[in-house]
């Protein structure tokens, strides 16, 4: 249900990405009013197909484009008249990080600081109008690695990235709260744990274990399995964002968590059953005998626990889903959109998993 009646011409960066589309998806269905302008530079992350349903939508634009390009963005700011910047684009995951940190350095530091010195201009340019806001979308993994024990992240937690992707990531938060700081520009930060559901690229741990279940090869879980993730449905990542944009105060940062706390062998075994339910001819069943421990992932992060008492108290937010209904609604989807994620196996896809996976 829309929060707010104001009218917003909202441009949404990585919009053709996993999280990112589900948003775009999101706030098309609640504010059919809204201008919604998507900038995206498609790298193998980002699929035209995500929003494919809305291209013939009279508020609603793709640019193909790149967050470090300045003039462009200027351009965007200036013609499409944004009120509202909700930004997802980044280089998003850590093995790829581990490989070749370059592009995350770029994207997600650069990409952002060029982002947000755009808007500064512009919005100094309009006249410093209070409903702006600048929404940066950010990662749990800023906060480092919990020991069994540990409470969980809350919005005070020091800083402690230890993966290339997720020092980028703090790099880029350490920017737009300084924006705020510095400039007053509205800038607000979400932290958010672990994503699930339709559109994930199938690199990621999740979608690639439903893919290579039904296609009967390894499910490579790295370790000893025991590493924890807090799994959140992107649908309830992107009300969060939702209400964060109406109702958060600018200069804020918002944890944003599922309050599912799982360990990853036990997510596996968990996605292996449903599948056994769900799918009819696997190439192999019961699924979990194709559960491979391999190698771990260096500097791989023990745990992750979001405190999300913040956005629950302060903006009334809370998730909806549970894992288990979660699962069975993303493991649906990927039965039911098999014609989505078979061309994403590609030469490209095939060489990454080599590299990672050997
Ligand atoms: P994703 O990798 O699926 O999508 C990223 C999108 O950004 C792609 O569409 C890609 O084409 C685009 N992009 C990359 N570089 C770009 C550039 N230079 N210019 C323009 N577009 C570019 O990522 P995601 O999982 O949807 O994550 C979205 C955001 O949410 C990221 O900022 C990520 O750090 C954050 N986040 C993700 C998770 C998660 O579990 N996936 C959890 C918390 C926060
Ligand atoms: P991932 O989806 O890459 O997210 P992140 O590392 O950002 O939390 O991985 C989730 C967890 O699953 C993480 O602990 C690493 C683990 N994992 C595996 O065990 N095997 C895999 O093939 C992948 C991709 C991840």
């Amino acid at each position: 249900m829309s929060l707010s009646k104001e009218k917003k011409s909202i441009l949404i960066t990585g919009g053709a990405g996993f999280i990112g589309s589900n948003f775009v998806h999101h706030w098309c269905q609640n504010y059919s009013d809204d201008q919604v302008i998507v900038l995206d530079a498609l790298t193998y992350a980002g699929n035209r197909q995500n929003l494919a349903d809305l291209e013939n939508r009279k508020q609603f634009k793709f640019i193909q484009g790149d967050i470090c390009d300045r003039p462009l963005i200027e351009k965007i700011l200036k013609e499409e008249q944004v009120t509202t910047v909700a930004h997802f684009a980044a280089e998003s995951h850590v093995d790829r990080s581990i490989l070749g940190p370059d592009a995350f350095v770029q994207t997600n530091v650069i990409g952002t600081f060029t982002l947000l010195e755009s808007f500064r201009h512009y919005w100094n340019e309009q006249g410093n109008p209070e409903n702006s806001r600048f929404l940066h979308v950010s990662t749990d993994e800023v906060y480092g690695s919990l020991e069994a024990d540990d409470p969980a992240f809350s919005e005070v937690t020091p800083y402690a990235p230890n993966s290339p992707y997720s020092a980028s990531k703090a790099g880029s938060d350490h920017l737009a709260r300084a924006y705020f700081h510095t400039y007053n520009l509205p800038t607000i930060i979400t932290n958010c744990s672990n994503n699930y559901g339709p559109y994930h690229f199938p690199e990621k741990l999740i979608p690639l274990m439903c893919i290579n279940i039904l296609l009967g090869k390894p499910l490579p879980v790295y370790g000893d399995g025991q590493n924890i993730r807090d799994w959140l449905y992107v649908g309830d990542h992107c009300s969060a964002l939702e209400t964060v944009i109406n109702k958060g105060k600018a200069g804020e940062t918002y944890n944003i968590g599922g309050n599912n706390e799982v360990k990853n062998i036990d997510l596996v075994t968990m996605l292996c059953e449903l599948m056994d339910e769900l799918a009819s001819d696997l190439p192999v069943k019961p699924a979990k005998e194709l559960i491979t421990f391999v190698k771990d992932r260096p500097s791989h992060d023990r745990r992750y626990a979001i405190d999300a008492t913040k956005i629950k108290t302060e903006l009334g937010w809370t998730p909806k889903e549970t894992v288990e209904n979660g699962l069975r609604k993303t493991i649906e989807w990927y039965l039911n959109d098999q014609k989505w994620w078979q061309p994403l196996l590609s030469k490209d896809y095939q060489e990454y998993y080599q590299k990672v996976y050997g």
